[in-house]
């Protein structure tokens, strides 16, 4: 692995752009390293050579390939669901930046992001224009046909809506991953899993919205970046994971390098790809919890404005104060709850279950509040996203309640928890709703019910159909 001490910078797509000739060129580069990696494959056969596009994508998912532990290819071995998304998806992109340096014969080629966290510009949530212009993949090895056409189309193309991708909720938890099962709170990089079977169901929130939104957005109903198998044949997908990427050096520059797991489950991971002479190559996950030490850094780990404690209202203000979660409650649940349009589902809740937490008036200190969603599954979803919002009043349009937003439910993902073959009921998604319910305090809420509504969301705002998405249970939890 590369050990310079002056790390090579990977830089923002925008600002590569705004730069001119010498900024395009590191686009120009990527795009003749993909030409040189599609003539490694063989149309209609599969891929061979470890140095290939195709072989590349496969590593992520293949149709038709399940992960198999004693695969020497490594194919469809993408790790989701757990706290292993961030280091597997990490040493994925390094193994790719090795092997397009190589077909470059250039080692300071640097794989750009797509920072679309940026808030109050569209055009940070917009596809690079590279990427859509020109339209012809013939002519342009980084365009596909195979996203959502109005993201996609080459003179006025829509942009992801901001609020279902926003960063900074994820960034604003301080927990980098919390035991699975039945814990109830939220954290960033997912649940706590022992083994690492590719599709787990503790669905970390970086992962879900924004990482998850992005893919469902640009992929559209059937484009490439929708699915777990076909997503890393789009030359968009490795920016967009370098922003995922990223924004795990962010968090870590908002709470500390220890913050990470120390647990050897974690950090003794090995996962195992193919470096730039087709051979395999692993790293441990404790290698590579500092970007600089791998050989690169990021154009900028500022967080997104207002991650910190001056956040607008919907975003918690959270990184000051969060200490260790104190073991939240139980306080209500509902059973069943479909996603195929929208949906209220009211919990009573248990005042007493807290002491002093429940009820109106102000807050006890400290306390938090999440809504777990579980077992979502379905085979069909129609909408990349469902968000979440508590106190709804019946009728209003979301955009119109920042305030009383939980979060978003990412499609993405949700098809291949429910496949039967992985041994998941499905996702589970927790959102951290404590600001939400601080915010109702000041309303007259008589701390007796709170009514959680999904609502399926696409690039217009509310969807009239949102598939076939359900989940087996909705709870609220304080503490
Ligand atoms: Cu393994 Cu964004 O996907």
């Amino acid at each position: 692995m590369p050990d310079d001490p002056t790390p090579r910078v990977r830089r923002d797509v925008r600002s590569l752009l705004a730069e001119g000739a010498a900024g395009r060129a590191v686009l120009d580069d990527y795009a003749r390293a993909i030409t040189a990696m599609r003539a490694l494959d063989v149309p209609g056969a599969a891929p061979t050579d470890p140095r290939s596009w195709g072989f590349q994508a496969a590593i992520h998912g293949r149709p038709g390939v399940r992960w198999k532990a004693t695969d020497p290819k490594r194919w469809a071995s993408c790790r989701h669901n757990s706290w292993f998304f961030l280091p597997w998806h990490r040493i994925y992109l390094l193994c790719f930046e090795q092997i397009v340096q190589s077909h470059l014969d250039d080692p300071t080629w640097s794989l750009p992001y797509w920072d679309w966290s940026v808030v109050g510009d569209d055009g940070a949530q917009t596809i690079p224009e590279p990427f859509r212009v020109p339209a012809d993949a013939g002519a342009n090895p980084l365009y596909t046909a195979e996203r959502n056409d109005l993201l996609n189309a080459a003179t006025n193309p829509r942009h992801i809506p901001f609020d279902d991708i926003d960063a900074r909720p994820s960034l604003a938890l301080g927990d980098f991953s919390l035991p699975s099962g039945e814990d109830p709170a939220a954290s960033f990089g997912g649940g706590v899993v022992q083994d690492v079977v590719p599709v787990m169901q503790a669905r970390g929130s970086v992962e879900g919205a924004p990482h998850g939104n992005v893919h469902g957005y640009v992929g559209g109903q059937s484009g490439w970046m929708s699915a777990f198998e076909t997503a890393g044949l789009d030359p968009v997908f490795w920016l967009h994971h370098a922003n995922v990427d990223r924004l795990w050096d962010v968090w870590t520059g908002l709470w500390g390098e220890g913050a990470v797991p120390t647990d050897p489950a974690w950090e003794d991971t090995t996962f195992s790809f193919f470096g730039p002479d087709g051979q395999p190559f692993s790293l441990r996950i404790a290698e590579v919890l500092d970007s600089e030490a791998l050989g690169y850094r990021y154009e900028s780990v500022e967080p997104p404005a207002g991650t910190l404690p001056d956040a607008p209202p919907g975003i918690r203000p959270a990184i000051a104060e969060v200490g260790p979660v104190p073991n939240p409650e139980l306080m209500g649940a509902e059973s069943d709850v479909s996603f195929a349009q929208r949906a209220t589902v009211d919990i009573g809740l248990e005042p007493l279950a807290v002491p002093g937490v429940a009820g109106p008036g102000p807050a006890a200190t400290p306390e938090r509040w999440f809504v777990r969603v579980e077992d979502i599954a379905g085979e069909q979803p129609a909408v990349p996203a469902y968000s979440v919002f508590v106190n709804l009043p019946a009728g209003a349009s979301p955009a119109d309640h920042p305030e009383l937003r939980a979060g978003t439910i990412s499609a993405f993902g949700i098809r291949e928890a429910t496949a039967a073959d992985n041994g998941a009921p499905g996702l589970t998604d927790v959102f951290d709703i404590t600001a939400v319910v601080d915010h109702l305090r000041t309303t007259g809420w008589d701390g007796g019910a709170l009514a959680v509504t999904i609502v399926p969301m696409g690039l217009d705002g509310e969807a009239a159909d949102g598939g076939d998405v359900h989940a087996g249970r909705v709870s609220v939890y304080a503490g």
